[in-house]
């Protein structure tokens, strides 16, 4: 038997944070259902984070409330986890009002370049890691699983390229806090075969990547059509879980530069989804995905995108 790899979509937060327009909320959540339809191991929703910094993504509670219509969803037939991101305390407490039947897990993000840290959340490292503690307690108290995302694995769009120890450094930190998975970002794309593997093997001292107690999942930017070689690298260093968004959609906001012409160059797509689960398939190893589905969630994807 083929040895199985967890999947996360994450298109309708990092897909849909990243648009230039806001995505009605109804769409989000056809999105979201037909997402449920394609067998990935997890969805990650939306966002608790301040709608004055990511105003595409401040309906996140009628977002999950929609959910209850969603019959793929529903207690008994749900196969998926389902998750979101929080960045503090404030976040949590919206978290925690939403029906516990559709939130398993909250995804808290911090990164390994402080410029990136400050352009995102507005702290340090170490103050978004402070602001962790309380979401890590009241995660725990609730039964919710905690994902900590590390951003600028690679590089970092502000500092440039960011050394693999400082990235370890800050995954033993987040291990100190007891959450249950990292995951780790290449939010920019920058990565490729050894510079995703140089970093992977920093980790693997701090939290081993092939059955280590702490799941350690991989979350790729496609910039240059290098993230499937990013893919093979780490699934032959024992990375068992991956991130991608169906269409490739997806980038932080908070990643965007300046060009010296004033341009502003946008924040690169995820991995699709779809060229993940090729790439998974492709090395040998098995998914609960169904391609078939996977192609009607991305037609959807590129519908709501694009202008209307
Ligand atoms: P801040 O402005 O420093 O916050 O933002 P504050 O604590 O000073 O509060 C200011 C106001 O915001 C207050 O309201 C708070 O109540 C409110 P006021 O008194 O002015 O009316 N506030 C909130 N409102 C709603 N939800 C909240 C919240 N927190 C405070 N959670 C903050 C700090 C972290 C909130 C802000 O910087 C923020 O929301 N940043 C999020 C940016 C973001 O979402 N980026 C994209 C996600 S990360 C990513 O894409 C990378 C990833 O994909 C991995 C990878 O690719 O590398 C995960
Ligand atoms: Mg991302």
């Amino acid at each position: 038997m083929p040895e199985r790899v967890r999947i996360t979509d994450v298109s309708p937060r990092d897909g849909l944070q990243n648009e230039p327009g806001v995505i009605p909320t109804a769409d989000k959540v056809r999105l979201i259902a037909l997402l449920a339809d394609t067998g990935v191991d997890e969805i990650e929703l939306t966002s608790f984070v301040s709608p004055k910094w990511v105003p595409q993504l401040a309906d996140a509670t009628a977002v999950i409330a929609a959910l209850a219509g969603v019959e793929p969803l529903a207690p008994d037939n749900r196969r998926c986890q389902l998750s979101v991101l929080v960045p503090n305390e404030k976040g949590m407490a919206e978290a925690l009002k939403v029906d516990h039947d559709y939130l398993d897990k909250v995804s808290v993000f911090t990164a390994a370049s402080e410029t990136f840290s400050q352009r995102n959340t507005n702290a340090t490292i170490d103050q978004t890691i402070e602001r962790f503690r309380p979401v890590v307690a009241a995660a725990r108290e609730h039964g919710l699983l905690v994902r900590a995302y590390i951003s600028c694995v690679v590089a970092c769009p502000f500092e440039g390229p960011i050394a693999p120890d400082r990235v370890a450094r800050v995954a033993e930190q987040l291990l100190a806090l007891g959450v249950d998975e990292l995951d780790l970002g290449d939010t920019i794309g920058a990565g490729d075969a050894r510079t995703i593997a140089d970093m992977l093997r920093a980790v693997d001292r701090v939290a081993p990547l092939r059955a280590g107690p702490v799941p350690v999942t991989l979350h790729l930017h496609d910039t240059f059509a290098r993230a499937a070689e990013g893919v093979r690298a780490a699934l032959d260093l024992g990375v068992r879980s991956f991130d991608g968004s169906v269409a490739g959609l997806g980038g932080c906001p908070y990643a965007a530069r300046k060009l010296p012409d004033g341009q502003t160059l946008r924040a690169p797509g995820n991995i699709s989804t779809e060229l993940l689960v090729r790439t998974v398939h492709e090395a040998g190893y098995a998914t609960n995905v169904l391609p078939d589905a996977l192609e009607l969630a991305a037609a959807w994807a590129r519908q709501i995108v694009k202008p209307r």
